[in-house]
């Protein structure tokens, strides 16, 4: 079959792979319909993320058909199409159980922290993904969700992970009534959840970034208030006097680790890389949120260190929570959200890739260029 490799950072090409197969009673084989390019997967892509082996398929955003199915798996037949969640869970252990998909114990024997998640490295795992003709789903007697006949498939492969996310990201910021949300980042996941933000009451949102076309697409979108941090003198004094000089109640971190803005993290965290990337998202939203506010992180962060203004985290009595998010815990609720038109994801999808053209596809998510939010591969043909 056709798959995505991962050949050293900035290299990614498309090569023969021998098919999968079911290795264990509970897994699942499928035939990949659509399957996304993520922000997470350009950590991987640059390099950033420890343990990412040439050779590995990436892709953990994607739905397709089952082929095979393995003889523990009875709640899914061949012929059955799938939206296949970004976390490998088990559905069984103790995290599991309270509903801690992205930290299952079972599924990834490397970590003490995330659980197996698709094509993203040895360190969640080493499982291949679904940028590919074919995917081994394990456990696929809980993951896999059978998409709704009256679901759009491209509404599906979202709900695989972006919409959860960005959701997540509002549902971890314990927003109140008329609060004002302030998210960082407006990628796919910062424009989720910029829209998700006011599902859950928020009074005013607001989005930063630092690209115009993405702050001109979430602005309609969400709809949220924009503002490019590159025309500010300083972000946080701004954010500041926004919101009456005390902060915005939540704030949210869909960056991550490559944040650009702060020359010195550039160069500390991006290329001498002695801490993990570059976390001044990070720093901005923990300086502009009010005092005893949440930062919410969805942004991904390596499991290596990073320079965080802990001090300020203690003093202004604020509240960090962050997470991989548990989709499938979130499934049924968005399914909901979706039904009733709250939320459109397909409308992030510019970008329809086959899997030959990968490379380019990759180039064009990662350097931001034709207005490209979201790119959506093709494996199989339309
Ligand atoms: N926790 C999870 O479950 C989960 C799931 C999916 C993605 N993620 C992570 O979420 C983050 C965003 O994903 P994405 O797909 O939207 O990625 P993306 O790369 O498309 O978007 C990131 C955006 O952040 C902007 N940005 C860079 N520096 C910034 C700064 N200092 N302030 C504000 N904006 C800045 C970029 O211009 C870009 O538009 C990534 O770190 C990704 O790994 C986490
Ligand atoms: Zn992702
Ligand atoms: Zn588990």
């Amino acid at each position: 079959m056709q798959a995505m490799e991962y050949r050293g950072p900035y290299r990614v090409r498309v090569d023969d792979k021998p098919m999968p197969r079911i290795e264990h009673p509970r897994d699942a084989i499928v035939r990949v319909t659509r399957s996304c390019i993520c922000g997470s997967d350009l950590h991987l892509y640059h390099g950033m993320v420890p343990d990412t082996r040439v050779g590995q398929t990436f892709g953990h955003e994607f739905t397709g058909i089952v082929e095979e199915v393995g003889s523990a798996v009875e709640n899914l037949k061949v012929g059955d199409h799938v939206l296949v969640p970004f976390n490998i869970a088990c559905g069984q252990c103790h995290f599991c159980k309270q509903g801690l998909f992205g930290n299952c114990h079972e599924s990834n024997p490397q970590a003490t922290a995330v659980g197996g998640i698709f094509g993203y490295s040895h360190t969640a795992g080493g499982f291949d993904g679904g940028q590919a003709q074919y995917a081994r789903v394990p456990y696929a007697d809980f993951g896999p969700t059978i998409i709704p006949d009256w679901m759009d498939p491209d509404d599906a492969v979202l709900l695989t992970d972006v919409v959860p996310t960005g959701y997540q990201a509002a549902e971890m910021g314990g927003i109140q009534k008329g609060d004002t949300v302030l998210v960082f980042g407006a990628g796919p996941v910062g424009i989720m959840a910029a829209r998700c933000a006011w599902l859950f009451g928020a009074g005013r949102v607001i989005v930063v970034d630092h690209i115009d076309y993405r702050l001109e697409f979430v602005r309609n979108f969400a709809p949220a208030e924009v503002y490019n941090f590159k025309e500010l003198d300083d972000v946080v004094t701004f954010m500041k006097k926004t919101t009456d000089g005390l902060g915005a109640d939540v704030v949210i971190d869909a960056v991550g680790a490559e944040a650009t803005g702060n020359i010195l993290q550039t160069i500390f965290g991006k290329r001498l890389k002695m801490e993990a990337g570059s976390a001044i998202a990070l720093h901005w939203a923990i300086n502009s949120v009010k005092k005893g506010g949440i930062v919410s992180v969805v942004g991904v962060f390596g499991p290596t260190g990073n320079v965080v203004p802990i001090g300020n985290i203690v003093n202004k009595g604020l509240t960090l929570r962050g997470n991989q998010a548990a989709v499938k815990r979130l499934l049924p609720r968005l399914i909901e959200h979706v039904k009733a038109g709250h939320i459109d994801p397909k409308a992030l999808i510019t970008h329809r890739v086959p899997l030959a053209d990968i490379a380019d596809a990759y180039h064009i998510f990662s350097d931001k260029l034709d207005n490209c939010i979201k790119p959506v591969l093709l494996p199989n043909g339309a």
